[in-house]
């Protein structure tokens, strides 16, 4: 029985997989469950971002790993080919990107297929252009780095870009998470929470560390926030 999916009033770390060891994934994922809301894997194509990760192969290995919720963030051109296959990999919500192709038919057969649905938006691209989607989604990604790397330096400019999708958020008594992906620790996850994400994809500050103590620690003050 899968664990539930946490609500966007509670906050909580996402460790996010393109930086875990995968000469280990059972043990990197063990030490970091407990102290996670989900589980997300990134999906790279190589032609919406200049980088390739993984297939849905990975997510069904994932699957027999954990019970917490997966989430596939699609980094690709082409993702109503993909949509399918990470449900049937094991996938729970699949986040699109607002700037890939066909988003609004992506959307539609994410829901159609009783998944949780997100939309995720690059550094570049405004809130505004998501604004009619916000009131079908249950997760809004701000991305806080470009797309394609993990490891990469947080952009604080997205901060505004949370602010105002909190704004949005209790002006239309909407409910979908804010998550913050790129660049998150220690230190920047607190300047996310403080502007209103609740869900921190966590890559490389994560999967760096060797002692388990750091997540559980960082959990718990991201929790009581
Ligand atoms: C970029 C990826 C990364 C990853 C998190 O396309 O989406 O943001 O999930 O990586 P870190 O936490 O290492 O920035």
């Amino acid at each position: 029985m899968k664990i539930r999916f946490p609500n966007y009033k509670e906050n909580f770390i996402v460790p996010s997989v393109l930086s875990a060891d995968f000469t280990r994934l059972a043990r990197e994922i063990k030490g970091v469950e407990k102290y996670s809301g989900w589980i997300q894997v990134d999906i790279m194509d190589g032609h919406f971002v200049p980088n390739l990760s993984f297939g849905p192969h990975i997510t069904r290995n994932l699957r027999t790993l954990t019970r917490l919720p997966l989430d596939a963030h699609l980094m690709v051109q082409k993702p109503m080919a993909f949509i399918e296959p990470f449900r049937k990999a094991g996938a729970d919500l699949i986040t699109v990107h607002l700037e890939s192709e066909n988003f609004p038919e992506a959307l539609k057969e994410i829901k159609r297929r009783k998944l949780k649905a997100g939309l995720a938006l690059r550094p570049k691209t405004p809130l505004a252009k998501a604004g009619k989607y916000l009131k079908e989604i249950d997760l809004l990604l701000v991305m806080t780095v470009e797309p394609g790397f993990g490891g990469q330096e947080f952009i604080g400019g997205m901060l505004d870009k949370i602010k105002a999708a909190k704004k949005i958020r209790e002006n239309e008594g909407l409910s979908f998470h804010i998550q913050a992906d790129g660049g998150v620790n220690e230190k920047t996850a607190f300047d996310c929470l403080e502007a209103g994400a609740n869900s921190l994809v966590m890559g490389s500050a994560l999967f760096s560390r060797k002692n388990p103590a750091f997540i559980k620690a960082l959990s718990g003050k991201i929790k009581k926030f």
